[in-house]
């Protein structure tokens, strides 16, 4: 292994840390906030909650045991119960919520990190056995089709179009979900506007086929996204700690349309001068090429329509993802499947220790 000596912030002290990962550990200004690293912990859905959607203390402890990242990002929270589309997926709408997530920021800070809440509403992805028998809602009733996820034989269906009147209610929902965040002690909130879900709906032609304020131009499709940014930039009071996941290409619960290329150049062109924290681009594998996405990946695709910083995700390990810092793809990484299985990852990586490799049976426990 090739070292280099990297001075830390503590007068006299400094860090051996192995050359081919060396990109990762410089300081990053993201927003408002200070990182000491620029490895970030990508969001992952536990559905470990306890049935009244309360994040525990092992959840807690689980966050606390990966604080040595740049920045921590929960798994994704639901901010009305008519978001849930999984079982046991937390929430952040009532006190007993605030109070369960309190644990969590207090034990990360406690442990010198940064976390961000996630918020979200899966939108047509769920079924009448999350909603109390109520049907899934959606910006169209477009049928999405498949076994619903963590069930045995559950399809999933049509869900009902949101009235136009009824969306400002759920522009209002991300907003109350900053603010409670904010109440929780968290240094900053995720919109999860990425993987097919309620917000992506709005900004894809196969999930939107509205024609009101809402629907069938780019302009009325950005709409419903920029609004929720707005509102909660405007609950939190500080753009700097909000960010933004985006997934350009349709690659989870939904099909690609050559005309949302448009949709989300427009949109990042829109947010340019918001002074967002970070855009972070939602996908499982970065090499995914979209042809609508004139034949970039999304990483590429943000990297050229977003003129902030970027969180680079998508089966990345921490060379390749240093390689991407150093060659200017993205400003920091995420990393998730092998944030899982290696709690200690930000330590085996400085020193360029193998990673423990990551194994669907390790989702069983919280460790
Ligand atoms: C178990 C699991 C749960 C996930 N849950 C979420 C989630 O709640 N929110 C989200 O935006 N992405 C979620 N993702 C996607 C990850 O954030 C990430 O994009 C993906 O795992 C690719 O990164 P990786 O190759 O480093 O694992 C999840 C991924 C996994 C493996």
């Amino acid at each position: 292994m090739t070292t280099t000596v990297l001075q830390t912030e503590t007068p006299g002290e400094s860090l051996q840390i192995d050359a081919a990962v060396e990109p990762l550990f410089r300081p990053l200004s993201l927003g408002s906030l200070q990182l000491p690293n620029r490895i970030v912990m990508a969001p992952m859905t536990r559905s470990m909650a306890t049935d009244e959607l309360v994040p525990t203390e092992a959840t807690a402890e689980y966050y606390a045991r990966r604080a040595a990242a740049g920045l921590l990002l929960t798994e994704a929270t639901i901010v009305r119960a008519d978001g849930q589309g999984y079982p046991n997926t937390p929430g952040i709408w009532n006190d007993e919520q605030v109070a369960g997530w309190s644990r969590v920021t207090r034990r990360v800070h406690e442990e010198g990190g940064r976390i961000f809440l996630q918020i979200w509403h899966v939108g047509r992805v769920s079924h009448p056995v999350y909603l109390d028998g109520g049907t899934p809602v959606a910006p169209s009733a477009v049928p999405l089709e498949g076994r619903v996820s963590r069930s045995e034989d559950l399809q999933y269906g049509t869900p009902r179009a949101l009235r136009g009147d009824e969306i400002p209610a759920y522009i209002e929902s991300f907003a109350e979900g900053a603010r409670n965040a904010r109440a929780a002690g968290f240094d900053g909130v995720e919109i999860h506007g990425a993987n097919g879900y309620l917000i992506d709906q709005f900004l894809h032609f196969h999930t939107n086929r509205r024609t009101d304020a809402w629907g069938g131009t780019p302009a009325a499709m950005v709409r419903f996204a920029v609004d929720v940014v707005d509102s909660v930039v405007d609950a939190w009071g500080d753009a700097g700690r909000v960010g933004l996941r985006l997934s350009p290409g349709a690659y989870f619960n939904m099909e690609g349309d050559p005309r949302d290329a448009e949709v989300f150049r427009l949109l990042l062109g829109e947010l340019s001068d918001r002074g967002l924290a970070y855009v972070h681009t939602g996908i499982f594998d970065d090499a995914m090429i979209f042809e609508e996405l004139d034949g970039a990946t999304a990483g590429a695709f943000l990297r050229e329509h977003w003129n902030g910083t970027l969180i680079g995700c998508g089966n990345y390990q921490p060379e390749t993802g240093a390689e991407a810092i150093e060659g200017g793809r993205f400003d920091a990484l995420a990393l998730g499947r092998s944030f899982l299985a290696n709690p200690d990852l930000v330590a085996k990586t400085r020193v360029g220790d193998a990673l423990r490799a990551y194994d669907a049976s390790m989702l069983e426990d919280l460790v």
